[in-house]
């Protein structure tokens, strides 16, 4: 199936759920209110300042580099960019941070929709690899890096940091520099909101000074922030750094927690809740990441970095009502002790996104965890889905690691 281009107005596939609300939208409702397709592409205007400094969207086709496209939102990212019409090339490890079988599930969901390599080339192999990298960039010549791929979590991130330092920050630099040589018009990744971590606010903007990383995964991708700023400063290459807030739905990783709740208390077995229920959190749908950073990606910015979250928080009391409702059980909850260091409330101030990409989070929380309770009871029933979480990376801590430290 082809979609025109809907000027980065994505959503997930109809196929995801059997959504009435309103709040949802498809690829096709949200190019009729999009702007049009047309012949404008690198024609960037500014307006004074750089954080009011609007690009319009380059809504030509385009062939763009997903990197960690085996993953859950890279391959999100990857589905949307072929549906409206561009073409895709994954690059992916494949490592066993969390079962490998559910990144291999993504890629054939994938593989099924697009059997043309012209329209989805994947490889395997790890972004540090200097002389496959350089191949991909001299076959492909894609011209868009959406990078994607890292090490994720923070608690592992404690226990192994060596392979967060070779993926995150000898990976990340590795591909800034080959979109330098290569001219790359546009490079979005993956930063977290996990640079908030030693902050004291509760309300985190992008103007906030993060240089106080509380784990090696946060240090990482604060390290990748700053060394975006020396490649763009350098090469002049366009780069955005999108800070994700936990992003959940379908296909969801299965080491965060609302994948975690809905398995756990599907399957009848106990949750963890720490304090009294009332410390909130700012969660986000996968259709709207999607949507950011695609809006990101249409919209070469020169530097700059963004927060990609819902805007509003969710209690944990509220969370776990929520998993009781939609999935239609009684949660077995343990309360345990608030951890030290825990902060009441956090979220994200989203207005730069807003201002600058005119991203707007859509999708509540009720009716994102309504779409995933719907989309695990399917996929257990199908048996598409046999992992346990118990085994995954933040279940039992340490995920032993694939990637050859020697190379580093
Ligand atoms: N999911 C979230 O809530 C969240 C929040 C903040 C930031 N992020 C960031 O968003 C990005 C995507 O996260 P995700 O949740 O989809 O994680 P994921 O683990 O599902 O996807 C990451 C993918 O990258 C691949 N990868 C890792 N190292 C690689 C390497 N050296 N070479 C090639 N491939 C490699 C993995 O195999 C995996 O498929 C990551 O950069 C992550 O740090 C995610």
């Amino acid at each position: 199936m082809k979609l025109n281009h809907a000027a980065s107005m994505p959503a997930l596939q109809a196929s995801d759920d059997d959504a009435t609300s309103q709040s949802s939208s498809s690829p096709s409702e949200s190019s009729s209110h999009s702007m049009s397709r047309n012949h404008t592409s690198m024609d960037l205007t500014e307006i004074d300042g750089a954080s009011t400094t609007t690009v319009p969207p380059h809504v030509d086709y385009k062939k763009v580099l997903v990197t960690g496209g085996a993953g859950f939102i890279g391959s999100h990212v990857a589905e949307y960019l072929l549906a409206r019409g561009d073409d895709v090339v994954i690059i992916d490890e494949m490592n066993d941070y969390y079962d490998i079988r559910i990144k291999q599930a993504n890629l054939e969901l994938l593989r099924q929709a697009y059997t043309d390599e012209k329209r989805l080339k994947i490889y395997h192999g790890d972004i540090c690899d200097e002389a496959l990298m350089e191949q991909i960039f001299q076959d492909e010549r894609p011209q868009w890096v959406c990078h994607m791929a890292a090490r994720a979590g923070v608690r592992p991130s404690i226990q192994d940091p060596y392979v967060y330092i070779h993926s995150n920050i000898k990976g990340t630099t590795h591909l800034m520099e080959l979109s330098a040589k290569f001219n790359v018009k546009n490079f979005v990744f993956a930063s977290s909101s996990s640079v908030y971590g030693g902050s004291k606010s509760t309300f985190f903007s992008e103007e906030e000074v993060v240089d106080n990383p509380v784990s090696p995964y946060a240090a990482s991708k604060k390290a990748c922030e700053l060394l975006a700023y020396t490649y763009h400063h350098l090469y002049q290459l366009n780069i955005s750094a999108l800070r994700f807030f936990t992003v959940y739905g379908p296909r969801g990783r299965p080491d965060m927690a609302p994948f975690k709740f809905i398995d756990r208390v599907s399957r009848g077995v106990e949750i963890q809740q720490f304090g009294d229920g009332s410390s909130s959190r700012d969660y986000t749908y996968i259709s709207d990441i999607v949507d950011g950073v695609v809006r990101a990606i249409d919209r070469p910015h020169k530097y700059e970095v963004f927060n990609l979250g819902k805007g509003s928080g969710t209690s944990l009391k509220e969370f776990i009502d929520l998993v009781q409702k939609h999935t239609d059980r009684k949660a077995v909850i343990r309360v345990m002790p608030d951890q030290p260091g825990d902060v009441p409330y956090t979220c994200a101030d989203v207005s730069k996104a807003d201002r600058l990409l005119g991203y707007k989070s859509k999708i509540s929380f009720e009716e994102g965890i309504r779409r995933t309770a719907h989309w695990y009871q399917k996929a257990y029933a199908t048996r598409e889905l046999e992992v346990c979480p118990e085994l995954q990376a933040n279940g039992m801590g340490r995920a032993p690691s694939m990637v050859e430290l020697k190379q580093f």
